[in-house]
């Protein structure tokens, strides 16, 4: 698969909000998937000085921490603060992986399904929290977080003993059936996954490898 290497983050940030601007005046009412994590903070940047109409959009966030949900680390306090309470979105249509995960999935189906999908690219190959060795079948469930993603996202947290151990993630079999995807990785630490990820075997050690059965990927790059 081709992978898309951008000058700086700027770069990474612009080129993917504008594939998010132009689905979004395309499509007023998109359903788009979102990520969290350091990579798409500037995409949101962008986005938010775009002063872009949202007010027919529809979100389904990646993942959810199972922690408290005013918790500053919380992925829905990170929205809020990173581009929900800074545009015309409806909170009403801002959704969060929930339990019984079954209805979160009902909810994507009853929206009709995601047109957008933005990915980050953990180190060990997740995307969104579907760990290696989840099924490229998997729907929404709980999962529990590997060592590598605690120790990777202890960064946001005070102390490795406070980041959650568990969260609740759509799973591969969900992010496939998004119309498109677009796949951003920040970071030569990333690079080699990456490169494993798009161009290596495809097999569910490596999650993130599933993208290669998908037939509207775009992966960008910068180091
Ligand atoms: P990051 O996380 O953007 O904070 O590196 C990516 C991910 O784990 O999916």
């Amino acid at each position: 698969m081709k992978i898309t290497t951008l000058k700086s983050y700027e770069e990474l940030s612009s080129t993917v909000a504008n594939i998010v601007e132009r689905q979004l005046k395309k499509q007023p009412l998109s359903k788009l998937a979102l990520p969290t994590g350091s990579t798409p903070r500037g995409m949101y940047r962008e986005l938010i000085k775009r002063e872009l109409d949202w007010s027919h959009t529809i979100t389904f966030n990646l993942d959810v921490y199972l922690m408290n949900v005013n918790h500053p680390e919380s992925y829905q306090s990170y929205m809020k603060k990173n581009l929900f309470d800074r545009t015309n979105i409806y909170p009403d249509h801002c959704h969060f992986p929930f339990r019984p995960t079954s209805a979160f999935e009902d909810k994507i189906a009853g929206s009709m399904g995601i047109d957008l999908c933005i990915l980050g690219i953990g180190s060990n190959g997740h995307i969104a929290f579907n760990e290696p060795g989840s099924s490229f079948l998997s729907r929404t469930r709980v999962m529990d977080l590997t060592e590598q993603t605690i120790v990777d996202n202890s960064r946001f947290f005070d102390d490795v003993g406070d980041v959650p151990t568990q969260a609740i993630t759509m799973g591969l079999g969900t992010i496939m059936e998004s119309k498109k995807i677009v796949l951003m990785a920040n970071g030569d630490h990333k690079l080699n996954i990456l490169n494993v990820a798009m161009n290596g075997e495809v097999t569910e050690e490596v999650p993130a490898s599933v993208l290669q059965n998908h037939d509207s990927v775009k992966v960008f790059y910068c180091d």
